[in-house]
């Protein structure tokens, strides 16, 4: 146990001591002992995971006490407690046999031994434990070769695959989850398992699932974790339209790129340069509504015309189907989804000042977000025109530099209200007020005028004959 930092070393002899003086014995469990062998111990880790023979309530009590850890949650029902202390939470289990389900004619928790324990666990390097008590401390069990298949990248379960994914489906999720995060494989039988148990996903909450599919968006390479996904048909499962934006259509010697494996390089490519989680989504979502726009015509090839428009328009119906959240997070997605096209229609040599200043407009704060997008959109591997795209896009943050410095466009407010606009006019609130404002706005961002208080006033006394 070299290596570990000594608060911890303290805490676990004394949760040892405490076991020690109730006959009971305790293990260090699951994602901490995996990460210690990984040396990806992280010292701000908040989790740690106890199993003790005998209760692990009365065990988190005890510990609770000598700790003088006041904040302590008991769940009765599932056997476990958890201590809050110094920033930890502290979670204790006593050590069960047989699974997780509730079958109402048996307890949900029936006493076991350490191995009893060990083998309903998720995967064989989830289910390495150091004992804590005092005449064998830091003692390892690892009776399924987690160490090994550590050292062989394998994820594996403890027991036959179809066992463990009977007693909690999401597992499957997990192990898909932790070969993404770790860049293991998966081992071919528990990859089979998965494949003919993909439908039992469907029994698992939608908080479950996406706390798992979060974690892989936001691994490093989160297309290895998709195309797993893929695989096992576990994507299917939750996310259909992903889904179908596999596969290749040929019309008269003409193909179409496939827009699943497309969609999975542009994320990969924003992983490279942002760990937000929101940005990665809008990645996954840009070409969402691709297949239904797609058409085929003899002259212009292959076209997906108003699938930028229709994939915003999918967005809330897809966070809200997949348990993600439904405030600004969506409409950030939603929006980079709605404006991903619009940086590469600028990328002409003749674009005009008037064009940009809508983007900024339009992109407000998300204009930075949007470019970076873009540039992880272009995907081909033909590096001429991968240098000669990038290049445009340097020319439209270039053009975009410069309109900004001169008209201050970015979060822009109308500068004339619609009381003035009322007063002006002598009317009463009504349509007329909003068509005058937006007139004002179109003179501003099309350059008619200057974007200046004064001079938009100016051009509201010009426009008044007009309305009155
Ligand atoms: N576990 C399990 N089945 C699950 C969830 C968890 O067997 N569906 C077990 C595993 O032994 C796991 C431990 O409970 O190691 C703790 O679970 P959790 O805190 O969710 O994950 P960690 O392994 O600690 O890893 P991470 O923090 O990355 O989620």
């Amino acid at each position: 146990m070299t290596g570990i930092p000594d608060k911890h070393l303290t805490l676990f002899r004394t949760i040892g001591e405490v076991a020690e003086s109730i006959n009971q014995q305790v293990f260090v469990v699951g994602g901490y002992v995996r990460d210690y062998y990984l040396n990806k111990l992280s010292s701000d880790i908040t989790d740690i995971d106890f199993v003790s023979v005998g209760s692990g309530i009365t065990l988190a009590q005890k510990v609770a006490t000598k700790l003088k850890a006041n904040r302590i949650s008991v769940f009765k029902k599932f056997g476990t407690a958890q201590v809050k202390f110094n920033g930890l939470d502290l979670e204790f289990v006593g050590a069960r046999k047989e699974s997780y389900r509730k079958d109402s004619r048996k307890p949900a928790v029936e006493n076991g031994t350490l191995e009893d324990d060990q083998l309903r666990r998720d995967l064989t390097i989830n289910a390495l434990s150091w004992c804590l008590n005092p005449g064998s401390f830091g003692v390892l069990h690892d009776p399924f070769g987690g160490i090994s298949d550590l050292k062989s990248r394998i994820i594996r379960t403890p027991i036959d695959p179809g066992q463990t994914f009977d007693d909690d489906p999401l597992r499957m999720m997990r192990a898909i989850r932790f070969a993404t995060q770790l860049d293991f494989n998966v081992e071919d039988k528990t990859m089979a398992a998965i494949k003919k148990m993909a439908h039992r996903l469907t029994i698992i909450s939608k908080e479950r699932i996406i706390d798992e599919l979060n974690k892989i968006v936001l691994a490093s390479r989160p297309s290895s974790g998709f195309s797993l996904l893929l695989e096992s048909g576990l994507l299917g499962e939750f996310f259909p339209e992903m889904v179908n934006l596999l596969g290749v259509d040929e019309k008269k010697g003409q193909r179409h790129k496939d827009n699943f494996w497309h969609t999975l390089e542009v994320l990969d490519n924003i992983a490279e340069t942002s760990d937000d989680l929101w940005l990665r989504w809008a990645a996954i979502m840009h070409d969402i509504a691709k297949p239904p726009t797609k058409r085929f015509s003899p002259d212009t090839g292959w076209t997906f015309h108003g699938h930028d428009a229709l994939g915003a328009k999918w967005v809330p119906r897809i966070f809200r189907r997949l348990g993600l959240p439904m405030d600004e997070r969506m409409k950030y997605v939603q929006k980079l989804v709605r404006l991903h096209l619009r940086p590469i229609a600028l990328a002409s040599e003749e674009v005009t000042d008037s064009a940009i200043r809508r983007l900024i407009y339009e992109a407000g704060d998300e204009l930075e977000d949007l470019m970076a997008l873009c540039r992880a959109d272009i995907t081909t591997k033909n590096e001429w025109k991968q240098t000669k795209f990038q290049k445009n896009f340097d020319r439209v943050e270039k053009n975009i530099k410069e309109v900004e410095e001169k008209d201050r466009i970015r979060n822009w407010k109308n500068p004339i209200s619609g009381e003035q606009i009322m007063e002006v006019l002598n009317v009463k609130p009504g349509p007329v007020v909003g068509q005058v404002k937006e007139r004002i706005k179109n003179a501003i961002l099309d350059g008619i005028i200057p974007n200046d208080d004064d001079e938009a006033y100016r051009y509201l006394l010009k426009i008044k004959e007009e309305y009155t």
